[in-house]
């Protein structure tokens, strides 16, 4: 048995919660293997709308087992808020979420720290979502952090008190002007922490072992996107882990042998929220009606997201660093409307004609170069059946299939879970 992956192609929002939520039925067990409440993933159906953080998208199905795995960051306060707020929805997560004891957990400093960093960067900063996710990474790898595990090995409390009067060192030494009471932020940490030691806690890659062993499906969902990750994004203007599928190898302790499919699932345009390069981005009335029409606005920040044109040539990018071997095609029906639809399939750069990520795409050298084609006035999103999509509809999913040589097995026409084309 092999471990399938879903993996964001872009800069994170294409819709993974969405689809992790529909693909669920085939699988056993849903586990998160990178990133941390920075993720908002959300998952429509019946009545429900939701946004998850920390918890894997398949903790709405019963009897699927959900894991938090060693490579994800946790922060507790957030994490408790979250399984609380499932509770209040009737959903008991007390048998089937896992916890991964090689977990790092993200404390108030490294939130704190992180608007430290960001403050003191002014224009430069990297536009983090203030989760503390890059602090709690750099301690991870300066092996200085704080594993789930640890909470169960005696004198784990003078070790967080000397990390946070770390922290408090560091966040001085910024010399920004920050509030913050830190009696108050530890008593609600110590609570959270009491919370999630009554969770199961496992050696996850020993479970996800036994699991592959006795014919186990699994599906591994990712946080962010491709072009985040913290070794191929688009650096520094990324996040702080591995977003690709080698991070799931690392992230799960799965070896590379036993990957399966890696769905890689994209928007039919783009967008990025935070800074950094954009080629594509529009900034003019097509921009505003595709994040007005698409409800652009990040689900963990509320922050409006940068609205741009498909880029085929930072897709290729994400699809050979991952391996992609399916494509999935997410929010097509916000398209609707438009008379031409552009999609850059190449980058002029320093007068040459390219069709790779170049070292840096923020250099005022880089151009994209587009080809246009006819949109589609139809409201496509009650539609149940590939062939009954508009026909300029279907080109546009063929030019992109000839271009990516790969196929779109899945379209997506709204958000919620039935709004799902499987072909
Ligand atoms: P994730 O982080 O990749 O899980 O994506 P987000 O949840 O942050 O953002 C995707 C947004 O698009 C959410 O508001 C979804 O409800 C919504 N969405 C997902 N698929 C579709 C779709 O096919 N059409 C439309 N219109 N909205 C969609
Ligand atoms: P999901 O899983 C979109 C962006 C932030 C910022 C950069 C670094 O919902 O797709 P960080 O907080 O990680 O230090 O921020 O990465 N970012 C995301 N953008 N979707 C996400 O997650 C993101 N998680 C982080 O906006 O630009
Ligand atoms: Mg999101």
């Amino acid at each position: 048995m092999k471990i399938d992956l879903i993996l964001g192609l872009q800069w994170g929002d294409e819709g993974k919660g969405k689809i992790v939520d529909v693909l669920t039925n085939n699988y056993d067990i849903i586990a998160r293997f990178q990133g941390g409440p920075n993720a908002g993933h959300t998952l429509e159906f019946d009545e429900i709308k939701h946004v998850l953080h920390t918890i894997p998208s398949g903790i709405f199905h019963d009897k699927k087992i959900n894991v938090i795995g060693n490579g994800v960051v946790i922060d507790p306060v957030i994490f408790k808020k979250e399984i609380d707020t499932l509770k209040n929805l009737g959903v008991d997560v007390s048998s089937k979420l896992f916890v991964s004891r090689k977990a790092h957990l993200i404390f108030p400093t490294h939130r704190l720290i992180d608007q430290a960093s960001e403050l003191s960067k002014g224009k430069k900063k990297i536009g983090s979502t203030l989760k503390g996710i890059g602090p709690t990474y750099m301690d991870k790898t300066g092996r200085n952090g704080f594993r789930v595990g640890e909470l169960e090995i005696d004198g784990w409390e003078n070790k967080l008190n000397n990390l946070i009067s770390k922290h408090e060192r560091l966040i001085k030494n910024f010399n920004v002007d920050i509030n913050y009471n830190i009696d108050e932020l530890k008593d609600e940490f110590l609570d959270a922490l009491k919370f999630l030691k009554s969770l199961t806690l496992i050696d996850s890659e020993h479970y996800f072992h036994t699991s592959l062993k006795s014919n186990k499906k699994i599906l591994a969902e990712g946080a962010q996107g491709s072009l985040l990750d913290i070794d191929f994004g688009t650096y520094p203007y990324v996040t702080s882990s591995n977003t690709t599928s080698a991070g799931a190898c690392t992230g799960l302790g799965i070896p590379p042998n036993k990957i399966g499919n890696v769905y890689g699932i994209f928007k039919a345009y783009t967008t990025r929220v935070g800074s950094g390069p954009f080629p594509t981005e529009l900034f003019d009335e097509t921009g505003e009606r595709i994040g007005k029409i698409g409800h652009e606005f990040g689900a963990t920040t509320g922050r409006a997201r940068r609205c741009g044109w498909l880029d085929l040539v930072s897709l290729k990018h994400s699809i050979n660093v991952n391996g992609v071997t399916e494509l999935i095609m997410m929010k097509g029906d916000v398209l609707s409307g438009l008379e031409k639809l552009k999609i850059c399939t190449k980058y002029r750069y320093k007068n040459e004609i390219i069709e790779h990520l170049p070292f840096t795409i923020d250099d005022s050298s880089l151009e994209p170069i587009y080809e246009e084609i006819e949109g589609w006035n139809e409201d496509i999103t009650q539609i149940d059946n590939y062939h009954d999509l508009p026909d300029n509809f279907k080109k546009y999913v063929t030019f992109l299939e000839k271009n990516l040589e790969l196929e779109i097995k899945i379209v997506s026409v709204g958000p919620n879970r039935k709004q799902t084309i499987i072909r």
